[in-house]
């Protein structure tokens, strides 16, 4: 099954994508996630991006396409695909509908997930990540005891750089969130919309708890 989950910055797709890993094996290609790993390596891919990233603003369509297509095509992807923050504007949803017509696939669902501006703003200014294990939380899910050490996996540093466990995104400053929910609304929206076009697409209703979301999910895809 291949999957591509949007939504605005925030609404809960790294969350809910490590449910469909889970449930269905699928492989995460988080375009983000990938920048952010070419940022922290200090690759010249990060150098180039880093500052767009910061600033909320998008990368460009030719860098992303070639990112995706590269990252489409290896071995691990043939078993089904889930890609979450991609594609993000009309260009992006062309050039992944071109692609995938060139090696013979499809997209089974697109799921658009949906919450208020107000409620996204809120978990964003209070999300922190682990830099060990990937998990995603709300600083709330921290132990106050020991507020530097992931309660999923354990880690108080990255065994590889020494740099702390926990942390925040760059981007995820309120006024950059807010540039971010507008560069989605005036870019990204768009993109859903050529996708729906052209295959099966379903809108989630983002509130309410992850589990909830995860049931909902669940549901449309059968
Ligand atoms: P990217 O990493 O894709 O960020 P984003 O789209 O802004 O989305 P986020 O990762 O911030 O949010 P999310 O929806 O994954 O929410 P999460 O599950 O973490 O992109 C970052 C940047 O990279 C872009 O701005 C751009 O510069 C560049 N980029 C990436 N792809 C690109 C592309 N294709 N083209 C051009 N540029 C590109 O949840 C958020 C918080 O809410 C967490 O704390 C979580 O615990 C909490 N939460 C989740 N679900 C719930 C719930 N149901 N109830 C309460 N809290 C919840
Ligand atoms: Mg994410």
């Amino acid at each position: 099954m291949n999957v591509v989950l949007m939504g605005a910055p925030g609404v809960g797709k790294g969350t809910q994508a490590r449910y469909l890993v889970e449930s269905r094996g699928l492989v995460h290609i988080s375009t983000g996630d990938m920048l952010r790993a070419a940022v922290a390596g200090g690759s010249e891919l990060g150098r180039r991006v880093e500052a767009v990233m910061a600033a909320g603003e998008l990368v460009s369509d030719d860098l992303m396409m070639e990112l995706v297509r590269e990252r489409l095509q290896q071995p691990d992807a043939a078993g089904g695909w889930l890609l979450d923050g991609f594609p993000r504007t009309v260009p992006q949803a062309e050039g992944l509908a071109a692609l995938l017509d060139d090696i013979g696939q499809a997209v089974d669902a697109v799921l658009v997930i949906t919450a208020p501006d107000e409620e996204i703003i809120r978990r964003l200014t209070s999300r922190v990540s682990c830099r060990v294990c990937g998990k995603i939380m709300n600083r709330k899910e921290l132990d106050p005891a020991r507020p530097d050490v992931c309660p999923a996996c354990g880690a108080q540093a990255d065994p590889k750089t020494g740099e702390p466990a926990i942390y925040q995104r760059e981007d995820d400053r309120e006024e950059t969130i807010r540039h971010r929910l507008e560069v989605f609304s005036t870019q990204t929206l768009a993109a859903a919309e050529a996708l729906a076009a052209r295959y099966p697409s379903h809108r989630i209703e983002g509130t309410g708890t992850p589990d909830e979301v995860a049931a909902r999910v669940a549901d449309v895809l059968g």
